[in-house]
């Protein structure tokens, strides 16, 4: 599937107060030359503010990161969960389409989001009020079939409660998330059958439940202001100003750079070409020697396919590390570290495969 930027696109982004101080306190996760780490969070609270991904919003985080905004928008085209167009205005709908779900009746539900809100997904309703579309399995399928809607699942969903779900969200009430059967989370739908003593007194919903009605934020624009900013790694920083290193807390990376030169490394170096054996190369001749460049500038020699790295018994302390490689063998066999192991007859107890 194709992702693009939507044609028509806002003039600009800006996080409110309590995402900026929210953003910028993800970025003091990562060491120095290493913030663009911190690009999926940031793009996520760039959508959870607007709902959806602007091309303004990927160009405030890339600026906010340092980073190119080709490479955010990749980031942003390649993740399904980022929407790259308008969302509904209450609620955009994310019906579970996998196995479990389909089995128990994910396509009716579907059929009722193709009548109350779009004939295909991605469309908004006629009052731009909601949107939908299929998602993959959203990990509650003992649930089945259910749906996301906002931030929250609603689960063991009938065609009649989804519709009137719908139609409770778009008069301005947040129906309770979870299970819609009377299910507690999932168990039988008779009741427990085992661990049943803990269940007395229970809260009315179980924790996800009751963590999205304290809140709240089931389809709500965030805005930063829901929960407190934590932002435990940073009371680090205070600590060691203070003197009161804790090993025990998380360690900030913040302004300590990622190693000596502070520049991330994309990709290791080669050590070799990785041809395979053949007359022009034998084995037992480093082929990079045969190349006039023995060693890489800069870099270790170049061990070549064919050459036998020694072998060494991790479990033996005594063990002479520096096995040779033995070019009268075929294919540069190693001579075994000449060690005696415990109750073992000392070279031998390594055979070269030519023994064995
Ligand atoms: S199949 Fe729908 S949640 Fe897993």
């Amino acid at each position: 599937m194709l992702r693009r930027l939507h044609p028509h696109q806002p003039e600009s982004f800006a996080f409110t107060p309590a995402n900026q101080a929210w953003a910028e306190a993800q970025i003091t996760k990562y060491p120095e030359g290493r913030q663009a780490s911190a690009v999926i969070p940031l793009l996520w609270r760039a959508q959870e503010q607007e709902g959806w991904l602007t091309r303004p919003a990927i160009e405030h985080v890339a600026d906010m990161l340092g980073m190119a905004y080709i490479r955010v928008l990749e980031v942003a085209t390649f993740y399904f969960m980022f929407q790259l167009q308008p969302v509904g205005s209450v609620a955009h709908v994310q019906v579970c389409g996998t196995l479990s779900c389909m089995l128990c009746g994910s396509e009716d539900l579907m059929k009722v989001c193709r009548e109350k809100i779009a004939d295909k997904p991605h469309e908004l309703s006629a009052d731009g009020k909601f949107s939908w579309e299929e998602v993959e399995c959203l990990g509650a399928c003992a649930n089945a079939p259910m749906a996301q809607i906002g931030k929250d699942y609603y689960e063991d969903l009938t065609t009649e409660r989804l519709a009137e779900i719908l139609d409770e969200m778009a008069a301005g009430r947040v129906p309770t998330p979870g299970p819609q059967n009377g299910r507690y989370a999932s168990e039988p739908l008779e009741n427990l059958t085992s661990l049943a003593e803990g269940s007395e007194g229970r809260a009315a919903g179980n924790a996800s439940v009751a963590l999205a009605t304290d809140i709240g934020d089931t389809i709500k624009r965030i805005d930063g202001t829901e929960v407190p900013l934590v932002a435990s790694w940073q009371r680090q920083d205070d600590h060691e100003a203070e003197g009161l290193e804790d090993p025990a807390e998380p360690a900030p990376a913040h302004d300590r750079p990622a190693d000596a030169s502070g520049v991330t490394e994309q990709e290791a170096p080669a050590s070799s070409a990785a041809k395979p054996v053949s007359a022009d190369f034998p084995a037992e001749e480093p082929r990079d020697a045969v190349d006039g460049d023995e060693t890489p500038e800069g870099g270790k020699p170049v061990v070549d396919e064919g050459e036998a790295a020694p072998i060494v018994d991790e479990d033996d302390e005594t063990a002479d590390k520096a096995g040779t490689a033995d070019p009268a063998a075929p294919g540069g066999v190693y001579n075994a570290p000449k060690t005696q192991k415990p109750g073992g007859t000392g070279e031998g107890d390594k055979k070269k495969p030519s023994e064995e």
